[in-house]
């Protein structure tokens, strides 16, 4: 069976790790682990885009050569991937002669076939975006800040024909559904698209650029950073060698929707096309983390430093709090105070309180023995309905991407286990003596755990570890596929659980500047 294959962008190597970065990692993983647990294998890839004018520039000003810059980025990239719990399988580096090898192959092979010619261009150039404009750039007769200082220059490059191949895209856009997720993402593109097509210029002079992948047919020049780095993702599975279709094609690119036009939805299919290569099955398109309404970006300076909020919270709250409020393909505001809320309350008083009563009751009342239920009444009933419920749900809104709805949804299944726990409340049960107060107790007790236990199961994508952690401490060994570990049964009956533990600690505020 074809592995499940999907990527993440390669991030630049010229900036530090930031949000945007981190949530597409996240994102990423939790789609990776979720089909995991249903059962596939799944082959995960991220990693580093290297080459470029602005590293070869940063290079230059720390006085080091541009792959030990590269180096050190890869080790701080890499060092992210490790603190998030992200589980790729592999970290592609445009400098590792894997992915030279395929880019240059592929050139050599448009080159032969004519799909790649050489032009004298005369035109504006950005610097700063390593691009050459055209006067429909311009905003209200002037260049747009982001372009940086924008030179006119007359120079021989290479060309690759991308408008032939122009009304098979679209086409194939049209025709494809699934391509694009979400679909209105589409949409743009077929806008894009009504414009008559450039051939892309594919080269830049060496004189220029030399932090790049030689042009295999004219060692004078270096190959354009998309052209080299959307290759990446067959590079890094083998293009050309016989383990190439155990993954290939990607069942999702997962990409910001700043990189949707026109690089991944025009360049990457159409150079797929023209050497005969099939398509990934679907752009998977984010929206932005915002912070007061503005992209968050380097040179905005307005970064939230993920690790900070990791290092102090831990991995699977922060993963928690990108995943419930952000509405994949939406962009959504980053605020610490939001994070704080979602910390104490879903994941402080609702997950964990129920996880140190429960340990703490059964400990107190039972030894630490998951006792069997020994009735089944009303409360009961709608418990278990509710896990049902939860369960089905959730699954389904996962299987649809929408991560903040199934986790709403599961949350809204464990204040329910908690309105149990009042409902019965064993605490009290635990004084009335007789026969029916200690049954309903035993009841009450065994019901709070397992419910517990399928939430914990719903809730592992997302929050890997907190997952195993709370199955451990109800006495599960493990969770290798949601199949029946997401039904109602009675496995923990008899188990030892553990001493009571405090999952969320109440952060401290007092002294320390808690806002930054
Ligand atoms: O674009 N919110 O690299 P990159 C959400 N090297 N996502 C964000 C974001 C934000 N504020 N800022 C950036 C590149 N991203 C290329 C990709 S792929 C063959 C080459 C996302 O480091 C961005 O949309 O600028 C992109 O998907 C990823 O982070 C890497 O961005
Ligand atoms: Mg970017």
């Amino acid at each position: 069976m074809k592995n499940f294959y999907i990527t993440t962008a390669i991030d630049y190597a010229n900036g530090s790790p930031h949000l945007g970065h981190a949530y597409e990692k996240v994102l990423t993983d939790v789609i990776a682990r979720y089909k995991k647990l249903t059962g596939h294998k799944v082959h995960f890839l991220t990693g580093l885009d290297e080459h470029g004018q602005k590293v070869q520039q940063s290079a230059k000003a720390a006085g080091i050569e541009p792959v030990k810059l590269c180096d050190e980025q890869a080790e701080k990239f890499l060092g992210m991937c490790k603190l998030l719990n992200v589980s790729n399988d592999d970290y592609i580096r445009t400098s590792q002669p894997r992915h030279i090898k395929v880019v240059r192959q592929i050139l050599q092979r448009l080159f032969d076939e004519g799909q790649i010619y050489k032009a004298e261009y005369k035109g504006f150039y950005s610097a700063r975006q390593e691009q050459f404009l055209q006067e429909k750039d311009k905003v209200d007769g002037a260049w747009p800040e982001i372009f940086g200082t924008v030179t006119e220059i007359t120079e021989s490059n290479y060309f690759f024909k991308l408008s032939r191949h122009q009304d098979w895209l679209v086409d194939y856009i049209k025709s494809h559904e699934d391509f694009i997720f979400p679909r209105f993402r589409a949409k743009q593109v077929l806008e894009f698209l009504k414009e008559p097509l450039n051939d892309l210029c594919i080269s830049r002079p060496k004189d220029r650029l030399e932090w790049g992948i030689p042009l295999p047919f004219d060692e004078n020049y270096v190959t354009y950073v998309w052209f080299d780095a959307l290759v990446n993702y067959i590079s890094a599975v083998g293009y050309g060698t016989e383990d190439f279709e155990k993954n290939w094609p990607a069942d999702y690119h997962v990409i910001g929707k700043d990189i949707l036009v026109p690089p991944h939805s025009v360049y990457w299919p159409i150079m797929l096309h023209a050497i005969g290569c099939p398509l990934p099955k679907s752009l998977l398109v984010h929206g932005w983390w915002l912070s007061k309404g503005e992209k968050m970006s380097k040179s905005l300076g307005n970064i939230v430093n993920p690790l900070d909020l990791v290092e102090r919270f831990g991995a699977d709250p922060f993963r928690y709090f990108l995943m419930r409020e952000m509405n994949v393909g939406q962009d959504s505001d980053f605020s610490f105070d939001l994070f704080l809320s979602r910390y104490t309350s879903d994941l402080g008083n609702d997950l964990g309180n129920l996880l140190s009563r429960l340990l703490n009751m059964v400990h107190k009342y039972r030894g630490g023995v998951l006792p069997a239920p020994k009735v089944d009444e009303d409360f009961e009933k709608s418990l278990r309905a509710s896990a049902l419920e939860a369960v089905k749900e959730t699954l389904a809104l996962y299987e649809g991407m929408q991560f903040h709805l199934g986790l709403d949804k599961t949350f809204g299944f464990i204040r329910n286990i908690n309105k149990y726990a009042e409902q019965r409340a064993p605490w009290k049960l635990a004084k009335g003596e007789d026969k029916n107060s200690q049954d309903l107790l035993d009841t009450a007790l065994f019901h709070m755990a397992e419910a517990l236990r399928i939430a914990s199961v719903l809730i592992a994508p997302i929050m890997p570890s907190v997952s195993e952690r709370i199955l451990n401490l109800l006495g599960h060994s493990g969770l290798e596929v949601f199949e029946g570990n997401t039904l109602w049964d009675n496995r923990l009956e008899g188990k030892l659980l553990g001493e009571k533990e405090i999952l969320f600690p109440r952060p401290v505020m007092e002294g320390e500047d808690a806002k930054k």
